[in-house]
């Protein structure tokens, strides 16, 4: 069996999804999850991208025990100088550098022959080593680049000092056999490949992201690069949790492990479409809410005689137990505090108190109480606005069939009380309304999105919200068991991360002002 490193890039890649920003405070606490995972790299960002991206991939270098912290640098002195900045304290670093080799990148988006991008490879790499020993490098397009081209990048970038070089299909395009063959021929031609790990990077434009890295694994690849979800830059890159539980589950015909923690992944599945807004489909392989429902009369039937029937791994291995009722509204504190731990949280006594009264309110109003309530309640504890300038109060609704709708909403702003009843189209529409009119905000309501966490009529309902203004944009989430104070809740959660957003921008405005430090990363 053969060890194949896990390098996730939801923090890099990942946050390239259209709407999908982070804060930074968010990576720091999805990095603190990949790390006591045991995911082998984490690539935190792109620090040269902006001040936000440096402070969260130096953020991130500080508290990681476990995995290597990797920032991403194309091929010029500032990215690469930022990232080894950015990594400085890092316990392990490395710096990922990259530069396109197709003819059509080349020609169309670097406007460089093929002699200046080796030369760009030798200078980048070599100002690398500066910072590190552990020097990732990649040829983005590889998958359409010219073979022989490609080959004799591959050898440059590894005798000046690359120690991983990672193949890319950085459009989607290649499909599993021909993905394969390429890692075999890389293998076959490119002389000093062996001072190398060859890792693979793939997109999911034609679905293949996940066959295409399994694939390459056969052929030779010993790293994976891939993301929580399979979040990335378009249709994503490939997932995480597939690629680890296909090789835990089908390990007679893949000889392969990795030291992942397969048990945190429901945990960290849905940390991140929490704080990325990004509901994650209920029948996506793994993570999907249906991924080991079995619903048909047949596989009920079946799994009750024995699971193995329909069941190729269990719910366990990737950390979940099935829905069944965990706390009731006469648990006890420490039956609580332990619920949490054994769910992979570790929250101070002053923010279980916190949690505990609200949990045991929902418990009050919601006889069962199940492990997705909880998932929610504790993933909103960690990604709510540190700083509360708004506070819900009160929200009450009129509205039916046969009556236009209309919404009360009391709140506390900047230590005023305020309070309005105004109409709207629909109960929501008029609670959004009352609430932008007492904070007078100019906030565009951009996504508005509603989950059901648990079955049934009485079930919590989990609002996200995306907000914009003045290019700034946020995400706020809320639940309750009802949908319309639910959704006040997430619209306000927004309307103070964007408050608070937009006096953070103000004094970063300055910084990056002066050294002219931000790029747009949806560039690369
Ligand atoms: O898809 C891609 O080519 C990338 C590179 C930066 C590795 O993300
Ligand atoms: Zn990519």
């Amino acid at each position: 069996m053969e060890k194949i490193i896990i390098f996730d890039t939801t923090l890099r890649d990942g946050e390239q999804s259209a709407g999908a920003s982070m804060s930074v405070d968010d990576k720091l606490l999805i990095a603190k999850n990949l790390d006591s995972m045991r995911v082998d790299i984490i690539e935190a960002g792109f620090p040269y991208a902006s001040e936000g991206d440096f402070q969260a991939v130096s953020k991130i270098s500080k508290i990681c025990k476990y995995s290597t912290v990797c920032g991403l640098a194309r091929a010029n002195n500032n990215d690469i100088d930022s990232a080894g900045k950015a990594l400085k304290q890092a316990k392990k670093n490395r710096i990922h550098t990259f530069i396109s080799t197709s003819d059509l990148h080349m020609k169309y988006k670097l406007k460089m022959d093929r002699n200046e991008v080796i030369d760009s490879i030798k200078k980048s790499i070599k100002r690398a080593a500066k910072y590190t020993n552990d020097i990732e490098w990649s040829p983005e397009d590889a998958s359409r680049t010219d073979l022989d081209f490609l080959y004799k990048s591959i050898e440059v970038a590894i005798s000046t000092g690359a120690t991983t070089i990672n193949i890319p299909d950085t459009v989607g395009y290649a499909v599993p056999s021909e993905f394969g063959e390429l890692i075999v021929n890389i293998k076959k031609n490119v002389i000093n490949i062996d001072k190398a790990i060859i890792s693979v990077h793939c997109h999911n434009d034609l679905g293949l992201a996940v066959s295409n890295s399994l694939s390459a694994i056969i052929g030779g690849a010993r790293q994976v690069e891939c993301t929580i979800n399979g979040i990335g830059e378009r249709a994503g890159n490939a997932a995480l949790e597939e690629i680890v539980m296909c090789l835990k589950t089908r390990k007679d015909s893949l000889p392969y492990y990795s030291d992942l923690d397969t048990k945190k992944i429901t945990n960290i599945s849905h940390l991140v479409s929490t704080i990325t807004g990004f509901s994650v489909q209920p029948n996506k392989a793994i993570v999907g809410k249906n991924a080991f429902a079995h619903e048909s009369g047949i596989h009920q039937d079946g799994m009750l005689k024995h699971t193995n029937t329909y069941e190729i791994m269990t719910p366990e291995s990737v950390g979940l137990s099935s829905s069944e009722l965990v706390l009731g509204k006469h648990s006890g504190r420490h039956a609580f505090k332990v619920k949490l731990n054994e769910l992979g949280y570790d929250f101070s006594e002053n923010k279980i108190n916190l949690l505990f009264k609200k949990f045991k309110e929902l418990a009050d109003k919601k006889k069962q109480v199940f492990e997705e309530d909880l998932l929610a309640l504790a993933d909103q504890e960690q990604s709510i606005s540190k700083v509360k300038y708004i506070d819900l109060l009160d929200i009450s609704i009129k509205c039916g069939s046969n009556q236009s709708s209309s919404a009360y909403v009391k709140l506390k702003y900047l230590n005023k009380t305020l309070s309005t009843e105004l109409k709207g189209t629909g109960p929501i529409d008029a609670v959004f309304k009352a609430i932008k009119s007492l904070i007078a905000t100019k906030a565009h309501l951009v996504v508005y999105q509603v989950n059901a966490i648990t079955k049934g009529t009485d079930a919590q309902a989990e609002v996200s919200v995306r907000l914009e203004e003045g290019g700034i944009s946020v995400l706020g989430v809320g639940s309750d068991i009802d949908t319309i104070v639910a959704s006040g809740k997430a619209y306000i959660n927004g309307l103070n991360k964007l408050i608070n957003k937009k006096s953070k921008a103000k004094d970063s405005k300055k910084i990056l002002n002066s050294s002219n430090n931000s790029i747009d990363k949806h560039v690369i």
